[in-house]
């Protein structure tokens, strides 16, 4: 009987020392300490036994019976630290391998511009305003003193919407009317932004270009406060040495008006093909406001004057990184837009 036991429990650590399989251990348990397992039957087989025998007997198969479940088990959790420790090999991952590259992106050059204009006028106690693209025959021209009918609107070739009353805005001026409209003066603001006109597209026109207005009113503004801060504007955006001249001119929202010219700054005022040997380049629109527009929006023009100006963003920003086709600013051609 012994014997037998002793038997059990050799055999089982040889045959569990070659078992790989998690499945077949369970099996080899069951087969010895199973209900109908080789241990069980030994165990069963006592009864027949006299008590003194029975009683060692008994104490040995139960010694035996803990030794093999302990054996099994250690073997089986053996198994899984290897298991998993296989797994863990396969599954690892390099960290050391370098990221993809995530290139940095930048403000296109025209956000650029338009930051670096907005800078300069708010050093000068300007504020930023900003009205809708989509906007109405009232704001676009009757506020600004452009009757329907009259031969002024032929000069802004006009994108209108369906039902006729609203268009896209041709220039930011409309910003000035909306503004005042719902501030008293004194009214200090720049409004950048987007305008359209249904213009051919070639290198120095564009269906959709940006500008920056700008309104000064309060008692007492003068041309002379016109002249001084479009001039500081000038020099601060190009250099403090370029020339500046006012040229008379006509919009019909100021009078009066005039038209800011700078010294050629591809010749340096000699005269060349892109200042058309004048030495002199158009750039940008303004006047004292007409007291029409101020009616308009019910301020009195007897009490109050002002100053408006419009700059044509893109001129300035190719004059000034000397780029000869406008088209490259809406290409989103990434050599060009990665010089910036
Ligand atoms: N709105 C005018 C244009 O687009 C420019 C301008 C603005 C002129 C303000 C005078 C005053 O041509």
């Amino acid at each position: 009987m012994l014997d037998k036991l002793q038997n059990i429990l050799a055999e089982a650590e040889k045959t569990a020392g070659l078992i790989t399989d998690a499945q077949e251990l369970e099996k080899l348990k069951l087969a010895i300490l199973g209900r109908k397992g080789t241990l069980t039957e030994i165990l069963r087989g006592l009864s027949v036994l006299p008590i003194e025998e029975r009683k060692k007997a008994g104490e040995r198969a139960n010694a035996v019976r803990e030794q093999l479940e302990s054996l099994i088990d250690s073997r089986l959790s053996e198994l899984k630290r290897k298991a998993l420790a296989e797994k863990l090999l396969k599954e690892k991952i390099d960290i050391t391998l370098p990221g993809l590259p995530l290139p940095n992106g930048h403000f296109h050059p025209i956000r650029q511009t338009l930051d670096e204009m907005t800078g300069i006028f708010e050093s000068l106690g300007f504020k930023t305003a900003e009205g809708p693209e989509i906007e109405t025959d009232w704001y676009n021209f009757e506020a600004l003193n452009i009757p329907r009918d009259h031969p002024a609107r032929d000069s802004q070739d006009t994108f209108y919407l369906q039902d006729d009353d609203r268009l896209l805005r041709t220039h930011t001026s409309p910003v000035q009317a909306r503004v005042m409209e719902k501030t008293q003066p004194p009214v200090r603001i720049i409004a950048p932004g987007r305008v359209f006109r249904n213009e051919a597209t070639d290198a120095t026109h564009s269906a959709i270009f940006h500008q920056v207005e700008g309104l000064y009113v309060d008692k007492n503004v003068t041309f002379a406060d016109l002249k001084g801060t479009l001039t500081l504007f000038v020099h601060r955006y190009f250099s403090p040495e370029i020339g500046i001249r006012f040229r008379p001119s006509h919009f019909q929202f100021t009078e009066p008006s005039a038209e800011v010219d700078i010294q050629c700054i591809i010749c340096g005022g000699k005269g060349c093909r892109v200042c058309k040997n004048t030495g002199w380049l158009e750039m940008l629109g303004c006047g004292m406001v007409h007291p029409n527009v101020f009616r308009s929006v019910k301020y009195d023009p007897k009490l109050y004057t002002g100053f408006a100006f419009g700059i044509g963003v893109e001129r300035f920003a190719m004059l000034k990184y000397g780029i000869d086709d406008m088209r490259l600013f809406y290409e989103n051609n990434l050599q060009f837009l990665r010089q910036f």
